[in-house]
């Protein structure tokens, strides 16, 4: 059975990570932190340390690290969940056994009562009143009709604070249900509440047996500050990264099909589905989680990504082709022009030229090839061997081991080298075995990793008022560390739904991934972010990605400037000239809207 989050929530405030560690560790008190000898790796100068305050344990040695679970996990050698519930032993936490099981269901009942009372509030917003009629043409403007629109029980939710919780009262359902449903929102002085959707375009978000658990909301026009959707919060029954939108809809066409088109967003699954497609499903956005290619896989084998060719859509492909590799389905890529979501491609093109679209996928091998060969090319010995070794890493996570070796020697007959290197290169390949998806946290070297890590950190610890002005100025492309990297996507994609950075909710997203959780820990135990001022230190390291990034546009328009200034080209020049004066009017912005944060 899963304890449930507020359970576990609840037992980690109860316990005292330095109780904890000191049954096994003895700890002396340094500052603010407690330091002693690692338990897991041998030592004679203590490196490990624990941060009572926040509650992680990192060891600088051998870079062990986490919270307090993950210390019993590895101390112990025991699953997570028997990690919380020794813990609520100790601390005296009655977790839900089978006799209150019933209050769960109970629970859970509740919220999809609350999600379908809000669908069809909204879908009566949309169809029966006067403020409804620009969202109709809104989206009746955008091609979709009317079968559409109600196969996925579109609606509307009115530009209110209290339209919903109105509606709602009548109904008897109470505002903490609300609540815990992600549907209205606890006011901050902690009177009353406020709803959560306000004039956008609502699309109910089905689990595969058909009940409402969530939605997404669009606006109708765009507005500053105002992200284009919003979410809901996870909730029990709202589980992000187990949930497929149009799964419900389309699995009987996925069956019938044998194979099952994923794409980015809402519209786009929409839009495929109304063209005749009916096997499509949408990640909503965020990259393809394990738990989802898991939920694909019990209806079929076959999947085909179909994502914009714009850089951001080609990225979230090549994550996706890993993870769905590592859960032991076959990947194909259909690779739409350029600024071209699979939406407006069926809009403007109709399903015939998608047809053929689809009768032409990339393998992911010819994918990845196509892509070096526009970004780099495959001139010389090095490009060559960063080609073979990337797409060695992807065919490290197919699971099957025949296909595993077709695909090598496929790879080995296009890139024309020799098949044994190539099968040597494997072996070397972390992660290879067991065909999960780890990067390895490598020790951060530079003055950018720094700052990479330092920027998180900086989110996780409290830089609350400023994580909009970081979501809106920095890009996931600005991080070179690939945890990094995750870990920026990760938050941001939790902002984008109200959810603020926080390392515990972090910790547990990744908690089947011990070198995340460890490189978290990592993060947060930094002397330089224990011991500096936050705001300043954040804004430090915003700077020093930025200008890292720049740097990096400028070199490149360097090189150019002397093979063009020769032929007395001057565009490069000019470039050099723009790109240095946009990185300096962004350091300006970033630096006033900064300070006006703090004086706020
Ligand atoms: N998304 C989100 N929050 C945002 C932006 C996007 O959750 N602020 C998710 C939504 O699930 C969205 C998907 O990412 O459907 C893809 O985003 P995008 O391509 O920007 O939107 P579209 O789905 O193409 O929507 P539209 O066609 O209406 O612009
Ligand atoms: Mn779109």
């Amino acid at each position: 059975m899963r304890i449930p989050d507020e359970k576990v929530q609840e037992v980690r405030d109860a316990a005292s990570i330095v109780d904890v560690v000191s049954q096994t560790v003895s700890l002396k008190q340094r500052g603010k932190a407690y330091t002693g000898l690692c338990p897991f790796h041998q030592e004679k100068t203590p490196s490990f340390t624990v941060d009572p305050v926040r509650g992680f344990y990192h060891c600088f040695g051998c870079g062990a690290g986490g919270d307090v679970f993950s210390f019993i996990m590895k101390m112990e050698k025991i699953g997570f969940p028997e990690a919380v519930k020794a813990l609520a032993e100790r601390v005296g936490i009655k977790l839900p056994t089978y006799e209150n099981d019933d209050a769960r269901n109970q629970e859970i009942e509740l919220l999809y009562k609350a999600n379908q009372l809000a669908a069809e509030f909204f879908s009566a917003c949309l169809w029966k009143t006067a403020e409804g009629k620009s969202a109709q043409q809104y989206i009746i403007k955008r091609g979709f009709q009317s079968r559409t629109l109600e196969t996925f029980q579109i609606g509307y939710s009115p530009n209110q604070w209290d339209g919903f919780i109105k509606r709602a009262e009548q109904a008897n359902i109470k505002p903490d249900v609300l609540s815990r449903a992600g549907l209205i929102v606890p006011r901050k002085d902690g009177k009353g509440h406020y709803d959560r959707f306000r004039g956008r375009l609502m699309f109910p978000i089905l689990n595969v047996s058909g009940r409402i658990v969530g939605f997404g909301g669009r606006v109708l026009v765009a507005a500053d500050g105002s992200p284009k959707y919003i979410n809901t919060s996870e909730t029990p029954v709202y589980r992000k990264s187990h949930i497929l939108y149009g799964l419900f809809q389309s699995k009987t066409g996925i069956r019938r099909e044998n194979r099952v088109l994923l794409v980015e967003g809402y519209t786009d699954m929409m839009r495929f589905f109304q063209c005749g497609f009916e096997n499509v499903v949408a990640s909503s956005g965020t990259a393809l989680t394990e738990g989802q290619a898991k939920l694909i896989s019990q209806h079929t084998q076959q999947v085909v990504l179909v994502f914009d060719g714009d850089s951001a859509g080609l990225r979230a492909a090549l994550r996706g082709i890993d993870v769905v590799l590592a859960a032991g389905l076959h990947v194909e890529i259909a690779a739409l022009p350029k600024g071209m979501d699979p939406d407006a491609f069926l809009f403007k093109y109709g399903p015939e030229e998608m047809r053929k679209c689809l009768a032409n996928t990339f393998s992911f091998v010819d994918f990845q090839l196509k892509q070096i060969r526009e970004r780099s090319g495959l001139v010389n010995p090095k490009t060559k061997a960063e080609a073979a070794r990337s797409l060695i890493n992807t065919a490290s996570k197919i699971r099957d081991p025949i296909e595993k070796q077709i695909t090598i020697k496929d790879i080995a007959e296009k890139l024309d080298i020799n098949e044994a290197i190539l099968m040597h290169e494997l072996k070397q390949t972390p992660g290879s075995e067991s065909g999960t998806l780890s990067p390895t946290p490598r020790k951060a070297s530079g003055r950018r990793e720094k700052a990479e890590m330092g920027l998180i950190a900086f989110l996780l610890l409290g830089g609350d008022a400023w994580s909009e002005l970081i979501f809106r100025t920095l890009e996931p492309e600005f991080f070179t560390g690939s945890y990094t990297r995750i870990l920026f996507e990760q938050s941001h994609a939790d902002f984008s739904r109200g959810l603020m950075p926080n390392a515990n909710h972090l910790m547990d997203r990744f908690r089947d991934n011990p070198q995340m959780t460890a490189f978290i820990g990592q993060i947060l135990s930094d002397e330089v972010v224990q011991n500096t001022e936050l705001s300043q230190f954040g804004l430090d390291c915003v700077l020093r990605i930025i200008e890292e990034k720049y740097q990096e546009k400028i070199d490149a328009i360097q090189k150019r400037l002397k093979i063009e200034q020769s032929k007395g080209d001057d565009r490069a020049k000019h470039d050099w000239i723009n790109t240095k004066k946009v990185l300096e009017n962004l350091k300006v912005e970033v630096i006033l809207a900064w300070k006006k944060n703090v004086e706020i």
